[in-house]
């Protein structure tokens, strides 16, 4: 069986990196696998949230994946502290998770910042949580962004460990699926640094939910260098906020890069931009406006998760009492 498991934090400001580098890939694997897309709020705590912020976030991640087309009967959505087994699993994964595989994690580096003491245990032990998320239901494929490759390895490295030391074949390694022409879209002040929710700058990244005017704005102000675009790929080189803007044209355009820097060879970014900002809108417009008009009906929303939970924690007490038995935890 092939079962897609991935997530988003529900930490705000959703941008045109979440939405090209792993949801919208979502919407079309739903065809082919079994799916279960989480809004991971037990990862949002890891860094501090404002409880009320926090679940008008969660709501808004969720109205993000059904107004991108991720069919809520079709696919389990749910928020993953409604079923316990994700902390209960993450517990069980962390006491087979050498701490040499958690000091390795880029990310937690990035994240906790020269203060290391300081960061939280939670923090440190993110991947963990991460690697239970997707072998809780056995998941055979994570579609995400780039930056997540490394979460991915560690959670393939748990799986063979656990099967090894138990010697059972329980868990599948999930396998990554980073694909499309944004895997890694960049920030629109800074071409050189990942578009990210926690980013100062709002000028820095296209929110899922910004109008058209702010689209706008924000692409006319992107960061560019002085040169006409170039008349090849090879052309881009060096010059990584023309790459970024082109590769966005393209993943939003749904062409290749290489088709894009065709198309705008030679160009002025000027001319390039105001047919970036068109597309742009045209492509978002409809699901922002389709994610306010969902955030104006939480009962509905928290429906589509209740239903989702229910879903999942039934895969979720499955696995785990089949977890217990393959460690030695006694179900009388
Ligand atoms: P998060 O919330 O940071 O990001 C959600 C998804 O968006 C992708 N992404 C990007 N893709 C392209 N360009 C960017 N600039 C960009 N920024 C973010 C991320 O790669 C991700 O796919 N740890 C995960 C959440 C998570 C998860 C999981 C994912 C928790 N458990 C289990 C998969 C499976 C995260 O922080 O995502």
């Amino acid at each position: 069986m092939k079962r897609i498991f991935s997530g988003v934090q529900p930490t705000g400001n959703l941008h045109l990196g979440n939405y090209l580098g792993a949801i919208r890939n979502w919407v079309q694997l739903q065809a082919d696998f079994d799916c279960i897309f989480c809004i991971v709020d037990l990862h949002a705590l890891t860094t501090p949230q404002d409880p009320a912020t926090l679940r008008a976030q969660t709501r808004e991640v969720t109205a993000a994946y059904i107004a991108s087309g991720i069919d809520a009967e079709r696919c389990i959505i749910f928020n993953q502290s409604m079923v316990a087994g994700h902390s209960e699993l993450a517990w069980l994964l962390s006491c087979l998770t050498p701490l040499g595989w958690l000091n390795r994690m880029t990310q937690f580096k990035e994240k906790a910042g020269k203060q290391k003491d300081n960061a939280g245990l939670g923090l440190y032990a993110y991947p963990v949580l991460m690697a239970a998320d997707i072998l809780l239901y056995k998941a055979t494929h994570v579609p995400v962004g780039d930056d997540q490759k490394q979460h991915l390895e560690l959670a393939r490295d748990i799986a063979g460990a656990f099967n090894r030391q138990f010697n059972v074949d329980y868990f599948p390694l999930p396998e990554p699926q980073i694909f499309g022409a944004a895997t890694r879209v960049m920030s629109l002040r800074d071409g050189t640094k990942k578009m990210s929710k926690s980013d100062l700058s709002d000028y820095s990244r296209i929110n899922m939910t910004d109008d058209a005017d702010t689209v706008a704005q924000k692409i006319k102000k992107a960061k560019t260098d002085t040169e006409p675009l170039p008349e090849s790929l090879a052309g881009l080189e060096a010059r990584p906020d023309a790459a970024n803007l082109l590769g966005i044209y393209a993943a939003l355009a749904g062409i290749a890069q290489e088709a894009a820097v065709i198309r705008f060879a030679g160009a002025a970014f000027s001319a390039f931009k105001a047919e970036l900002v068109d597309l742009a809108v045209s492509v978002l417009g409809p699901i922002g406006a389709e994610m306010k008009r969902l955030m104006r009906e939480p009962a509905y929303v928290d429906a589509v998760l209740r239903r989702g939970a229910e879903r999942a924690g039934e895969i979720s007490r499955h696995h785990l009492s089949e977890i217990h038995t393959i460690l030695g935890l006694l179900r009388p």
